[in-house]
């Protein structure tokens, strides 16, 4: 109607597909793959096992585990199509680098890999050949998340690549790779890949979060995996979203200690501030992944020793926890705290929202496969608006206007 003003809520009670691979309950703080609940899987399962659930739908059989970890295993392993890239890339020491330029170059791996099938669009048919086609791609970009990730940060640092040896877990092999340690023969220590395991797990989907929403929106006009991939790269970047790990770390650091805690969360009430790490537009009482993370980083710090931000994070949560403010908005923890987590780990501080990328690529993909498979096939994403601008009016040549 004329006159309505539509603050842009974002999405604020829009469903946009029907899914059957995340499910989650923002009242009863619930998330579940494929009915799977997530506490069960974190504790059972792993990473790679929980990409197979949340792609084909259901939990590998040994043999189909076995074959769907050599396929995607190969590619992580191989770095002879990545490394192309990365010799047109410059590093410099913005952040953003190593993300974008870790991720955005998928789209000229597509180009590099397919170079007939530029502008074809081979997923939707839905037959046995266009199937295999699709999930030739899925093995590719998994398996390269963690090759991209780890040469991005590499030749940051100026050092070669490092191809990881045979029957490394997928986790393992990523932390072979990344070496973030600079220990040469680094050999990760089990506890340490247990734990970045877990939280891969954690950050594997999430249904329709903006990245995800962002990857669909980008596929919905059949464009290829590896570019709509890019496009929720950019996504999740943001401190809102995948970049909060990154911010939850440089709030604890600017807040400095806990007795300057209660300071920054007054100014975070009169809007000075944001408060990483909390609040969750689905999420009304608490993230399930929170506690996991929390429960992960007794099993961490029991290696890596405490870290000094811990205090200054628990007087935090006690503060925000206990206040009205918070309380009457429903902000609890998020998922974001495993910042502290990948910061005992020795990851540099600007990695940790590749970190979130590198899984989230697996419920990307998922939803990808999903919609390319649809009954009925793609639609594209348009959505309306509520027009609220100028109604008609007539040109006035410039030298008639004041
Ligand atoms: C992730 O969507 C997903 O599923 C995302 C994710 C996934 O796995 O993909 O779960 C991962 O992105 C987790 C969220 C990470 N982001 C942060 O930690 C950044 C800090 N959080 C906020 O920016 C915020 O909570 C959002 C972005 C997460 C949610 O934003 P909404 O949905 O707009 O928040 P809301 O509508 O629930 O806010 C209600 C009120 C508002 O105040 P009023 O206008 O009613 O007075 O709470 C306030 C907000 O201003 N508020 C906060 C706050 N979050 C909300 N105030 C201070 N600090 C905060 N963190």
């Amino acid at each position: 109607e004329k006159g309505l003003r539509v603050a842009d809520k974002g999405f604020l009670n829009t469903a946009v597909i029907s899914s059957e691979i995340t499910y989650i309950d923002g009242e009863a703080g619930i998330l579940r793959y494929r009915g799977y609940p997530i506490e069960q899987l974190a504790v059972h399962s792993s990473f790679l096992e929980t990409a197979y659930l949340l792609i084909y739908g259901a939990l590998p059989s040994r043999k189909q585990y076995n074959i769907f970890e050599t396929e995607v295993m190969q590619h992580s392993m191989t770095h002879a199509d990545a490394e192309v890239l990365f010799r047109a890339f410059r590093y410099d020491a913005h952040p953003m680098s190593i993300l974008t330029s870790a991720f955005a170059s998928l789209g000229s791996m597509y180009a590099e890999a397919n170079p007939s099938l530029q502008g074809q669009n081979l997923y939707t048919k839905g037959d046995a050949a266009s199937i295999a086609a699709m999930d030739k791609q899925i093995y590719r970009l998994i398996g390269k998340a963690t090759t991209l990730a780890a040469m991005a940060y590499r030749i940051r640092q100026g050092r070669d690549f490092v191809v990881p040896p045979a029957g490394l877990s997928y986790t393992g092999s990523f932390l072979y790779q990344m070496d973030h340690l600079g220990e040469e023969d680094y050999v990760p220590s089990p506890v340490l890949e247990k734990a970045l395991d877990v939280l891969f797990l954690l950050h594997a989907d999430h249904e329709l979060n903006a990245s995800c929403t962002t990857v669909l929106q980008t596929a919905s006009s059949l464009v290829d995996p590896y570019s709509a991939i890019s496009a929720g790269c950019a996504s999740l970047y943001g401190p809102l979203h995948g970049g909060a790990n990154e911010a939850v770390i440089r709030m604890l650091i600017s807040i400095g200690s806990p007795d300057n805690v209660p300071a920054f969360v007054e100014q975070v009430k009169k809007r000075e501030k944001v408060l990483s790490g909390f609040g969750h537009r689905v999420y009304k009482t608490s993230d399930p992944r929170s506690f996991i993370v929390r429960k992960t980083a007794d099993e961490v710090f029991k290696v890596t020793g405490k870290d000094e931000l811990l205090e200054t994070a628990m007087r935090l949560h006690d503060v925000a926890m206990s206040d009205e403010y918070f309380i009457k908005r429903k902000l609890a923890p998020n998922v974001d705290f495993c910042g502290l987590i990948y910061r005992a780990m020795g990851f540099p501080l600007d990695f940790f929202p590749v970190l979130f990328a590198v899984p989230r690529v697996v419920g990307w993909l998922a939803h990808w496969r999903q919609m390319m498979l649809q009954p009925g096939g793609v639609k594209i994403w348009r959505p309306r608006q509520i027009y609220v601008g100028p109604t008609k009016r007539d040109y006035i040549p410039i030298d008639s206007r004041v």
